[in-house]
């Protein structure tokens, strides 16, 4: 059985929805003390009601695509206001379904820069021996199966992921000196708002197609917050560099 002490602070980004709010209140239902990231306040107001240790969830309202290489700085603000952290959890991310006929640079680089570069400066801060507790720490990225499957709209996106899987190899490399570990969740199809997203925006023959790759049903994003809480937790302890596939089965065909 996984526990968290209140003193063990996780920093959560994307915290105010669908994966990011499944893995803030696992942790806040574990024991764990949890600082929730998102730009929209009402909806992090409401994940604070949802637990059931309300004290121990915090939030912050942020754009993470805003003055990024001020991040780490951020960050360091934050272990000074609430503490050393124990793991960063990188949930935040958007999809952009975008065939190449309609490829844009500008667009990309909004997606690239909450996906990818805003995650990996706040690496850079939470790797901070003045943020992350003496013990070392643990990071995870949200990745996702669209990484290493083939889809058609989606290849910014997907490159996004790609790189995140490749980082958490290399960043894993460089950081284990400090004793911390670093890995990433690839999910297949959640039932999410992001999912509500990707229906929305190709056909229902389509959409059913996707679904019925997905042997074990549609992912619930409590599926993704077990995997999360187990590779912070210290069972996971001689885990790091992997990218772990989550799918239910979705990528075997
Ligand atoms: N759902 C799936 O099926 C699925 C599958 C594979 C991978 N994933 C990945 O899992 C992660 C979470 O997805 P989800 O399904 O939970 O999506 P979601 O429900 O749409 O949540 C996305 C979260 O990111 C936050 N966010 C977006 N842009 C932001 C910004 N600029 N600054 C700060 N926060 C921002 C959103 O909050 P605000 O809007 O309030 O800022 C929200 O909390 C994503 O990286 C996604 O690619 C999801």
């Amino acid at each position: 059985m996984i526990k968290f002490s209140e003193n063990e602070i996780f920093l959560v980004t994307g915290g105010s929805s669908g994966l990011g709010k499944a893995i803030a209140l696992k942790i806040n239902e574990l024991g764990g003390t949890v600082i929730a990231v998102a730009r929209n306040k009402e909806k992090l107001e409401k994940i604070k009601d949802l637990s059931n240790t309300p004290q121990k969830m915090f939030f912050e309202v942020k754009d993470l695509t805003e003055d990024i290489e001020n991040l780490p700085n951020w960050v360091l603000g934050l272990a000074q206001k609430y503490g050393k952290m124990r793991g960063l959890i990188l949930s935040a991310g958007i999809m952009q379904m975008v065939s190449l006929r309609a490829f844009d640079v500008e667009r990309a680089k909004q997606l690239f820069d909450i996906n990818y570069f805003s995650d990996i400066a706040l690496c850079k801060g939470f790797c901070n021996k003045k943020v992350v507790v003496n013990e070392g720490g643990g990071i995870v990225f949200i990745s996702s199966i669209s990484s290493i499957r083939g889809r058609s709209g989606v290849i910014n996106y997907s490159a996004s992921k790609g790189a995140i899987d490749s980082a958490v190899k290399a960043m894993a490399v460089e950081v284990a000196r400090n004793g911390i570990r670093v890995n990433s969740i690839l999910p297949g199809l959640v039932d999410t708002e992001m999912k509500g997203e990707v229906g929305d925006n190709i056909p229902p023959e389509r959409l059913n197609e996707i679904l019925n790759k997905h042997i074990l049903g549609l992912g619930k994003p409590e599926d993704i917050a077990n995997i999360t809480c187990f590779l912070l937790s210290n069972n996971a302890r001689w885990i790091t560099g992997q990218c772990f596939v989550v799918d239910g089965g979705a990528s075997l065909s």
